[in-house]
């Protein structure tokens, strides 16, 4: 039975909120192959981050005195709803107007307010974290669970921002082409966030991708086999449990990523001298230990995201000596929750 008869009688509302993680890419998506239906070039893998300051709160209230959908990000009202947020709602509506039940409710328009704890497009993946909360806010407003598979459900959350469709999982999670699954959990993995700079990214991703695609020749590689035999090899690391092959794959992976960003015309650089320190760092400590102890990987921005088993992490971060650098530790998570 649907919960949003709030007091007697009707006209009612109905009020969800969810929460929903980042995750980060070990292997990259960078490219579309349908600008439409955000298809990627090629497959991706991605680790669910689990911490309080990385994830986005998301409260819907289907409301039938409401004229318009209202957004809200962060307390203040958007005065246009952005494109992305407009296709995922109405992806949704779509799949709820197939259930008898909704019939009423999917005419109700809607107020969103959404709160990010992480900064908003510094490329610490605020876009996952956000596009995901609504989408899940979306999927148990109109009950859609309960009639879909939520690898169906995850293009609600892919056609408003690609990456954010692996957000919805928990765990290590595989997206290929329409379709996204977990792909396993590994309980000692763990690491931080190294955040340089909190500030938007002067590229996007959307344009950053498009260029790519459009002006670099080290990318047609990267998709045609650099990648394929990538997933295939990360996806028996995952299953071994063999964390050296994870670690150097995601390195190695990221690494392409930003060179193909270079490669890009004009190119495209998200790294700083302080990424490259932070590169060398990891490469020095692995080196002395003789193992691959922590890896690293950075989205489109010059933020480090650091992982490992057990308390390798921590022991790699104590002798970093960072000073006056936010530092933001994560666990594996387990996905979006709904809180109400
Ligand atoms: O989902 P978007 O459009 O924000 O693109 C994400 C691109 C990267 O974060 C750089 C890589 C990834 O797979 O998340």
């Amino acid at each position: 039975m649907f919960e949003y008869y709030k007091g007697s009688s009707p006209p009612r509302m109905k009020t969800i909120t969810v929460r929903a993680p980042i995750n980060i890419a070990v292997i990259k998506y960078w490219g579309k192959a349908d600008e439409q239906l955000i298809i990627p070039c090629n497959d991706s893998i991605s680790m669910t981050l689990d911490s309080p300051e990385l994830n986005t709160e998301t409260t819907i209230t289907a409301d039938p005195q409401l004229d318009e959908d209202e957004f809200y990000l962060d307390g203040h009202p958007e005065i246009t709803i952005n494109k992305r947020i407009k296709k995922s709602i109405e992806t949704a509506r779509e799949f709820a107007s197939k259930i008898p039940d909704n019939r009423e409710l999917v005419t109700w328009k809607l107020r969103i307010m959404s709160k990010n704890s992480v900064p908003t497009a510094s490329g610490l993946a605020s876009s996952a974290s956000g596009i995901a909360a609504l989408s899940y806010a979306l999927i148990k407003l109109y009950s859609l669970d309960s009639f879909f598979y939520l690898s169906q459900l995850s293009c609600i959350a892919r056609l408003g921002s690609g990456s954010a469709c692996r957000s919805l999982f928990g765990g290590l999670v595989h997206w290929h082409g329409d379709f996204v699954e977990e792909v396993g959990h590994w309980e000692e993995l763990n690491g931080f966030v190294v955040v340089f700079n909190k500030e938007r990214k002067k590229i996007s991703s959307t344009t950053g991708m498009q260029a790519t695609v459009k002006t670099s020749s080290l990318f047609q590689k990267r998709i045609d086999s650099v990648v394929p035999e990538r997933i295939i090899q990360m996806l028996e690391a995952i299953k071994q449990q063999d964390f050296q092959v994870f670690a150097e794959i995601a390195m190695k992976d990221s690494n392409s990523f930003h060179a193909c960003c270079l490669d890009t015309f004009p190119p495209i650089l998200y790294l700083t001298p302080e990424s490259m320190e932070i590169i060398s760092a990891v490469h020095e400590y692995n080196n002395k230990l003789g193992r691959t102890a922590v890896g690293y990987t950075f989205d489109a921005g010059p933020n480090a995201v650091i992982f490992g088993l057990g308390t390798d992490t921590e022991t790699f971060l104590n002798q970093l000596k960072l000073s006056n650098i936010n530092v933001i530790p994560w666990k594996l998570g387990r996905g979006p929750t709904k809180i109400i």
